[in-house]
């Protein structure tokens, strides 16, 4: 079944706590936390002492999305920090199944996400290793972008791979994601959908959360 993955980049963190407990209560299944350093792109967010709060205040697996330069520097930081899902950047890290393996040594799912303009041949090979694989589909650094479509084929290819190699990892997309947009992913073969300004932003984050639940459970149908 898809998923709800709220992303706590657009929350407002004065109202954290009950932001989490917003979400969670209108179908939220996962918490998104996008870690970024400045240099593999132009934006800086959250550490692991983040993950930790969220641990506290959530029992929701988290579901740490590294948008770092030098991953494999804090991989155990985040693993100690209590991360459930771990992803690390094809485009940042030229050894990925050692970085596969460390993280899954650490006791965390392991993912890899891909830019838009990365081909998802670029990971081909690792597929039977990874629990998940994040298809970006904007260029990550900012919340409320414009979903870019030519990364649907990427899913579609993602999916068609995923049955032909009898393979298990949950395909994650992010970026962009809004009532409209998730529709075509989820018919693509998305399977957790990420969504910050499309929750967060809105007047009401219950009816906006709820409504993009309903949506998944419909699995891209009209609902
Ligand atoms: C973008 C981040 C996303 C971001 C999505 O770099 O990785 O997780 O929060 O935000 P929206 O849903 O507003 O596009
Ligand atoms: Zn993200």
């Amino acid at each position: 079944m898809p998923f709800l993955a709220p992303s706590i980049l657009s929350a407002d963190l004065v109202r954290l706590v009950e932001q989490i407990e917003i979400v969670e209560k209108n179908g939220a299944d996962l918490i998104h936390v996008d870690v970024m350093d400045g240099h593999f792109v132009p934006n800086m967010t959250f550490g692991p002492a983040i993950v930790e709060a969220l641990k506290k205040i959530s029992k929701l697996p988290i579901d740490v999305h590294l948008m770092v330069s030098n991953p494999m520097q804090f991989v155990e930081w985040f693993a100690a920090s209590g991360a459930n899902y771990l992803t690390i950047h094809q485009e940042a890290y030229w050894h990925l199944d050692r970085a596969v393996n460390r993280i899954k040594a650490l006791g965390c799912k392991a993912g890899i996400s891909v830019n838009p303009a990365t081909p998802v041949s670029a990971i081909r090979h690792l597929l039977n290793d990874l629990d998940l694989v994040l298809v970006m589909t904007v260029n990550p650094g900012f919340g409320g972008q414009k979903f870019i479509p030519y990364t649907l084929e990427k899913i579609r290819e993602l999916d068609e791979l995923r049955s032909r190699l009898q393979a298990n990892f949950l395909i994650e997309v992010d970026g962009g994601i809004d009532e409209l947009t998730a529709k075509s992913v989820l018919e693509a073969g998305a399977d957790i959908l990420v969504a910050g300004s499309a929750i967060f932003e809105k007047n009401s984050i219950a009816e906006a959360a709820h409504k993009l639940k309903s949506i998944i459970l419909a699995r891209g149908k009209e609902v």
